[in-house]
């Protein structure tokens, strides 16, 4: 595949990753590893890609210009993601400045031998002239990684956040009007509802502060996935309403089970979640007996969801290790950091002395979710009763988040 024009001497020249499919516990279809060159009178190449794929982003670089008559590297991000074709570059192009923060420094000193580097720090609104073409420098610490920052290229109005507005996905399209807008944007729910949830505060505080630049973004390219040009105001207005936690009225419902009990107790909330007006969602955690969700789609599914309902039988007087290893995901992200708040109450049966739920609960708590009600736990199979209170459940939560 050939380099890409963004606009008049602006290129992406990353790499596709057409088979990886887990990223530490993300599922996904492929990713890119995007870098972009910028040519005015001098060139500079914005970020590399992931140890393995640099010939595969030279090999673009070729097509525009002899990757030796680079005269800038831009870091935006130390992740080996962005930064594996740094080595091969700086030991190519000897002495090329390496514009990064300061902490990009400190973290590129960890990964690489540097030594011969020539790092150039900046600080936010410091600018770098290539001579037609004007980057502009933002720092962003911990967005994702305190060495983040972020580039804007003045004259094309072209944002540059690295993984901010990214998406994992391998595709032969470069941008979201040819990918379309909707799967684009479900991929960006995904890595931000695995990836952003915990910043939400910060992605607030950040978009105030580029908004208050009163400059004109006309596209935003990130380092994964597709490139914003269609629908470059919709995704930063999407982060700006992830973060507040807005979200549809609907209800997720997770769980796993043992012999069927937690699975009736689960339709049966769901049902009257359904009742109660709210779009229902029921996923079973995929633990390698079912085809069922994965939990980096979970929780996809809880940040679009006003409430989250978490079901687990008890097993040895602790929770299924699937539900128990979906809590320890759930309380990284946080969704509690989230402006507006989920509400959930947990469910699910047992046969000793139970109290898996409770243990639950307080892990929903720590992630920052409002208890909404007592646990529901039933012995061994639930009865008509039983099923009965999971369903006015289910209806309550729902009619108590709907048009919230
Ligand atoms: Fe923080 Fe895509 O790396």
């Amino acid at each position: 595949m050939k380099a890409t024009e963004l606009a008049k001497g602006v290129y992406w020249t990353g790499a596709i990753d057409w088979n990886l499919r887990d990223y530490h516990g993300y599922t996904l279809p492929g990713t890119t590893y995007n870098a972009y060159l910028v040519k005015g009178e001098k060139t500079a190449l914005i970020d590399t890609t992931y140890p393995g794929f640099e010939n595969q982003m030279l090999d673009r670089v070729k097509e525009i210009i002899d990757p030796e008559k680079i005269d800038y590297i831009i870091a935006n991000h130390v992740e080996i993601d962005h930064s594996g074709g740094l080595p091969k570059i700086a030991k190519m192009i000897p002495g090329v400045p390496i514009y990064c923060t300061k902490a990009a420094v400190e973290g590129f000193e960890r990964h690489y031998d540097t030594s011969g580097w020539n790092f150039h720090i900046i600080k936010t609104g410091e600018t770098l002239s290539l001579g037609g073409k004007t980057l502009v420098f933002v720092e962003a610490p911990m967005l994702h990684w305190p060495d983040s920052m972020f580039t804007y290229l003045a004259e094309d109005e072209i944002l540059f956040p690295n993984d901010a507005f990214g998406q994992h996905i391998a595709s032969s399209e470069r941008f979201d009007d040819e990918l379309g807008i909707d799967a684009a944007m479900e991929h960006a729910l995904k890595f931000f509802a695995n990836l952003i949830i915990p910043l939400a505060p910060k992605v607030l505080k950040k978009l105030t502060e580029v908004g208050g630049l009163n400059i004109g973004i006309k596209m935003v390219a990130p380092s994964h996935g597709v490139i914003w040009r269609e629908n470059a105001g919709g995704i930063i207005q999407a982060y700006a309403d992830w973060s507040n936690g807005i979200s549809k009225d609907k209800v997720t419902i997770v769980y796993d089970t043992m012999h069927g009990s937690t699975t009736k107790m689960a339709q049966a909330i769901a049902e009257g979640v359904i009742e109660g007006g709210c779009e229902a969602k029921v996923c079973l955690l995929k633990d390698g007996r079912y085809e069922g969700t994965h939990r980096s789609d979970v929780v996809k599914e809880i940040l679009d969801s006003k409430a989250v309902i978490i079901g687990t039988p008890t097993l040895q007087d602790e929770p299924l290790p699937t539900i128990a290893g979906f809590m320890s995901y759930l309380r990284g992200l946080h969704p509690g950091r989230l402006t507006q708040k989920k509400k959930g109450f947990t469910f699910g049966s047992h046969g000793g002395n139970g109290g898996a739920v409770r243990l639950v609960e307080d892990d929903m708590k720590k992630a920052g979710i409002e208890i909404f009600r007592e646990p529901i736990e039933v012995f061994y199979r639930p009865d008509e009763p039983e099923i009965e209170i999971c369903r006015n459940a289910g209806k309550l939560i729902a009619e108590s988040v709907k048009n919230q």
